[in-house]
C-alpha cells in the first residue's frame, strides 16, 4: 500500500470530501488533513502534491486559517481553490482585496490553454465561482492563467515553483471540465502514474479497521438490507471475519421478500447474522398512528430498543458498534440550521450509553457510487448493491394513514408489480414505488359496484435525492401497470401516476 499521496488541506470549505473524490476518481490516494499541518508532517507524508481547499473566511482577516508560508517554496507542487488561491497568493507577497462584484453561480471563465492546469481544454470554460474577495495584485513569478468578465485572476500559475490556483471550483459538477483541470493538476503537474484504486481503498479500509478493533475485537452491526450497512457488513467480514455480528432487525414494513433476499446475502459470510422478526411489535405500535413524524419517531425508537434487546444477549460490552454512515449522511445530518422537513434516522440514531468501546464508520468518506463499487467488488448480489434509497420506516410512511398488516400486503404486492415492470421497461428512474394512499374510490368489477383502495406510483430522477422530476414514464408502460395491479391485488380499485416535482412535493408521500 505505497500509492502516490496527494494531500488535501482543509481550511474549512464545504467541498474537501468532493476534492479527496475527485483525485480517487483520477486514479491517484488523497487524505484530508487540516490546513495547519506542520510542514515536517508534511514533508514525512512525502505527498506528490497538495491541493488547498476552499473556505468561508478572508485570508486578510486576523485570525483566518493559514498554512505556513514556507510551505510554497518547499518544491511540492500545489494547486489552490477558491480560499486556497488566495491563501497562496497571500503568503507569496500578493494582495487580496473584497470584490467590487462579488461573483456567485456558473460563470463563462476565459483560460489559457499553454497552461498545464488547462491543457487540452477550450479556451472558454464555465467555472462555479463563490467568491467575495480576489487576487488585486498578484504575486512575484506568478502570471494570470484564466479571467471571467470581473475577475482577471480567475486562475494564476508560477511554473517554476509548480504552484497553480484556482478562484472557481473545479471538483463540483456545475464546473463541467473540472475534473479534467484537476487530473491535469495530478498528472501533468505532479507526475501522478495513477497507481490507485478501489482494491486499494479496500486494503487500506481492511487495515484500518484492524488496527481501530485490535487482534481480539469484536464489531456489532446493525445491518438494514440498504446498500450501506450490506457493504459495510461485507467489508468488516472481510476485516475480522468470525467477530462481527450483524443485527437485522425486520420491522415488518420490508418490500416483497425483502427480508429473506437480505438474510440470503449475508447467510454464509463470515458473519453471525441474526434476524430479529420483530414485525408484530412494530405493527402494535403503530395502532392507530397516522402522522409521518410520529410514525417516524415511534419506528426510530422500537428500533434502537429491539437493537439493544438484542444485543444485550450478545454482552456487547467492549465491543465497537459499527455503522454504515456515507459521506453525503454527514452532511445531511450536519449542524446546519436548516428545518426539519422529515427526520431521518440512518445516522446517530444509537444511543450512546451502551457500553460500546467506539464506532466503527470505515465507509464515511465515501460518496454513494464509491460505496456501489465496493460492494460489488466484495462480491455482493447486484440485488443488493444496486438497490435503490428505502426509507428506514419503510413501507410505514408508504402507507398513509395508520398502517396495518392488510394494508401493507396490498402495498407489497402493487409495489412489487410495478417494480417488475420498471425493471422490463429499463426506463431512467433513480427511485420508483407505490404507494398505498388513505383514498377510496368507487368503481365496477361485473355487475358489482366495488370501492377500494387507490395506489399511487412514484418514479423520479435525480443524482442527489434533494430535489427530483418525475419520471416520464410512457402510457403504455403506465397502463400495464395500472392494469395488473387492479386485477392481480385484491383491494386497489385505481391508480394514479404522481408528476410532481421536489420542490414542492417531497420524493416519498409523507
Ligand atoms: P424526501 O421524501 O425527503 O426523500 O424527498 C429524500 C430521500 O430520502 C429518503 N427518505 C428517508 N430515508 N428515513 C430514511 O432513511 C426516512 O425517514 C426517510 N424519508 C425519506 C427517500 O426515500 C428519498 O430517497
Amino acid at each position: 500500500m505505497s500509492n502516490q499521496l496527494v494531500l488535501v488541506l482543509d481550511f474549512g470549505g464545504q467541498y474537501k470530501e468532493l476534492i479527496a473524490r475527485r483525485v480517487r476518481e483520477c486514479g491517484v490516494y488523497s487524505l484530508i488533513k487540516p490546513g495547519n499541518l506542520p510542514l515536517e508532517e508534511i514533508r514525512a507524508m512525502q505527498p506528490i502534491g497538495i491541493i488547498l481547499t476552499g473556505g468561508p473566511d478572508s485570508v486578510y482577516r486576523d485570525g483566518a486559517p493559514k498554512c505556513d508560508p514556507a510551505l510554497f517554496d518547499c518544491g511540492i507542487p500545489i494547486l489552490g481553490i477558491c480560499y486556497g488561491i488566495q491563501l497562496m497568493a497571500y503568503s507569496t507577497g500578493g494582495t487580496i482585496t473584497s470584490c467590487r462584484v462579488s461573483e456567485y453561480g456558473r460563470t463563462k471563465v476565459r483560460v489559457d490553454p499553454a497552461c498545464p492546469l488547462f491543457e487540452g481544454l477550450a479556451e472558454e470554460q464555465i467555472g462555479l465561482m463563490s467568491h467575495t474577495d480576489k487576487i488585486s495584485v498578484l504575486p512575484q513569478g506568478f502570471r494570470s492563467a484564466a479571467h471571467t468578465a470581473h475577475c482577471e485572476n480567475a486562475a494564476i500559475a508560477d511554473p517554476a515553483r509548480r504552484l497553480y490556483g484556482v478562484q472557481f471550483h473545479p471538483e463540483v459538477e456545475n464546473t463541467p471540465n473540472g475534473t479534467e483541470m484537476i487530473r491535469n493538476f495530478l498528472y501533468r503537474v505532479c507526475g501522478a502514474v495513477g497507481d490507485y484504486d478501489m482494491a486499494d481503498y479496500e486494503a487500506r479500509m481492511i487495515a484500518e479497521i484492524r488496527a481501530q478493533v485490535g487482534p481480539g475485537g469484536r464489531v456489532l452491526l446493525g445491518l438494514s438490507g440498504g446498500v450501506d450497512s450490506s457493504v459495510c457488513a461485507a467489508l468488516l467480514a472481510k476485516a475480522i471475519p468470525g467477530r462481527l455480528w450483524c443485527i437485522f432487525v425486520d420491522h415488518g414494513c420490508m418490500r416483497k421478500n425483502e427480508g429473506d433476499e437480505i438474510e440470503e446475502a449475508f447467510r454464509d459470510r463470515a458473519l453471525n447474522f441474526i434476524r430479529v422478526d420483530a414485525s408484530e411489535e412494530f405493527l402494535g405500535a403503530l395502532k392507530g398512528v397516522t402522522d409521518p413524524e410520529r410514525k417516524r419517531k415511534i419506528i426510530g425508537e422500537k428500533f434502537v430498543r429491539t437493537f439493544e434487546a438484542e444485543a444485550g444477549k450478545l454482552n456487547v460490552t467492549g465491543c465497537y458498534l459499527a455503522q454504515g454512515t456515507i459521506y453525503p449522511d454527514v452532511i445531511e445530518s450536519g449542524a446546519n440550521n436548516s428545518a426539519t422537513i422529515k427526520s431521518h434516522h440512518n445516522v446517530g440514531g444509537l444511543p450512546a450509553d451502551m457500553g460500546f468501546a467506539g464506532l466503527v464508520e470505515p465507509l464515511r468518506g465515501l460518496f454513494k457510487d464509491e460505496v456501489r463499487a465496493l460492494g460489488r467488488q466484495l462480491g455482493l448480489p447486484e440485488v443488493l448493491v444496486s438497490r435503490q434509497p428505502f426509507p428506514g420506516p419503510g413501507l410505514a410512511i408508504r402507507v398513509l394513514g395508520e398502517v396495518t398488516a392488510e394494508k401493507l400486503a396490498i402495498l407489497r404486492e402493487a409495489d412489487a408489480i410495478f417494480r417488475e415492470e420498471m425493471k422490463k421497461s429499463r426506463v431512467r428512474a433513480d427511485q420508483y414505488f407505490a404507494v398505498l394512499t388513505n383514498a377510496r374510490s368507487v368503481g365496477v368489477v361485473g355487475d358489482f359496484r366495488t370501492y377500494n383502495g387507490t395506489v399511487a406510483l412514484r418514479a423520479v430522477r435525480t443524482t442527489d435525492f434533494m430535489t427530483c422530476e418525475y419520471a416520464p414514464l410512457s402510457h403504455k408502460l403506465l397502463g400495464r401497470v395500472s392494469t395488473r395491479i387492479v386485477n392481480e391485488v385484491r383491494g386497489v380499485g385505481r391508480v394514479v401516476y404522481d408528476i410532481t416535482g421536489k420542490p414542492p412535493a417531497t420524493i416519498e408521500w409523507e
